[in-house]
């Protein structure tokens, strides 16, 4: 299938037929983002696939992101394109590893990043995703010691920005983001003196890109850590001429298309999520003819982790 108007058109005609609603993250195909009813981060479409009115939600996005979905809305139906779509970094850790971890520590607060499975999410007190993880952090009492999972650069980013010691991190890690590393990070914002940096906390390089910052060799307002809806707000509104993006590159699509007059560019345009480019204009338009991915949470599992993925909807801006 080619992605062109005639595909868009029969994308949306499916959509009213089957009642449903398409969301798709910022990493996905450019054509995917255009088509779907609403594009956004983890924390944003988490909240959209709580609220929408529609029957069924078609999650153009990766396992965990559907399941999520599904836990907030349980009796939607839940497509997800492709359901091969999965995710190194939820991966890393399994609920057996957090029952584990839990059992060495027995009063401590379990905080998950919402990049875990429905499995892993049933062990844990709180989710969090990157827009709202410090937030998180700061809603559990000072005294409690915190078990945070799985990405160990999100973990230290939260650390460091709520000052909180008491927090033992997982060293799980996204193979992209671990993959923009602090090296190439260092080479590119001293080849760009003048241009700002974004930088997504789940990067390899989130801490050299603090500690530029720090050591006072890079100007405070030129290295911004966020999440891909933090890119997106900041991208609005910035007057450079060049942003230096170190995320999956699926982001450029959207920071291009909110602000015409800034250059945007990759720091590693390698850093390529296959899990999340498996959701193509094909895949995307049988789902809506065969509706044939379904994603479902067994209910046990489900309850168990619908209070940690309510609480983490509640929190932040
Ligand atoms: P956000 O969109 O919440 O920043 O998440 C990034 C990510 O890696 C999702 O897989
Ligand atoms: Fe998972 Fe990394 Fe892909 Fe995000 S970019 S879905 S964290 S593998």
């Amino acid at each position: 299938t080619v992605a062109n108007a005639e595909w868009a058109k029969e994308v949306r005609r499916l959509a009213r037929e089957q009642d449903a609603v398409i969301l798709a993250h910022n990493y996905q195909r450019p054509e995917i983002q255009e088509v779907a009813d609403h594009t956004g981060d983890s924390l944003g479409l988490s909240r959209l696939a709580s609220e929408v009115s529609a029957s069924t939600i078609v999650f153009c996005g990766v396992h965990f992101m559907a399941e999520t979905a599904k836990i907030l809305s349980p009796d939607k139906r839940v497509l997800l394109p492709d359901p091969r779509a999965g995710c190194s970094l939820a991966d890393t850790i399994t609920a057996e590893d957090v029952r584990a971890w839990r059992a060495e520590h027995p009063d401590a607060v379990v905080v998950a990043y919402v990049n875990t499975t429905a499995a892993v999410k049933a062990e844990t007190d709180i989710c969090c995703t990157s827009s709202n993880a410090a937030d998180v952090v700061r809603s559990i009492p000072p005294e409690r010691e915190i078990l945070f999972l799985p990405d160990q650069f999100l973990g230290a980013h939260v650390k460091r920005v709520t000052g909180r010691e008491n927090i033992h991190v997982w060293m799980g890690e996204c193979h992209v983001h671990a993959g923009i590393d602090g090296h190439t990070l260092r080479e590119r914002v001293a080849a760009e003196p003048d241009a700002e940096v974004y930088v997504h906390p789940e990067c390899g390089c989130a801490t050299s890109a603090l500690y530029l910052v720090g050591s006072g060799s890079v100007d405070q307002d030129r290295v911004q850590v966020l999440s891909t809806g933090g890119m997106l707000s900041a991208a609005e509104s910035t007057s450079a001429d060049k942003v230096l993006i170190a995320t999956e590159t699926g982001m450029l699509h959207q920071l291009r298309g909110a602000n015409p007059n800034t250059q945007f560019e990759a720091v590693n345009p390698r850093a390529e999520c296959h899990y999340m480019k498996m959701i193509t204009a094909d895949r995307l338009l049988e789902s809506l003819r065969t509706a044939t991915t379904e994603i479902t949470v067994p209910e046990d599992i489900a309850e168990r982790a619908r209070r940690s993925v309510r609480h983490m909807v509640a929190i932040g801006s």
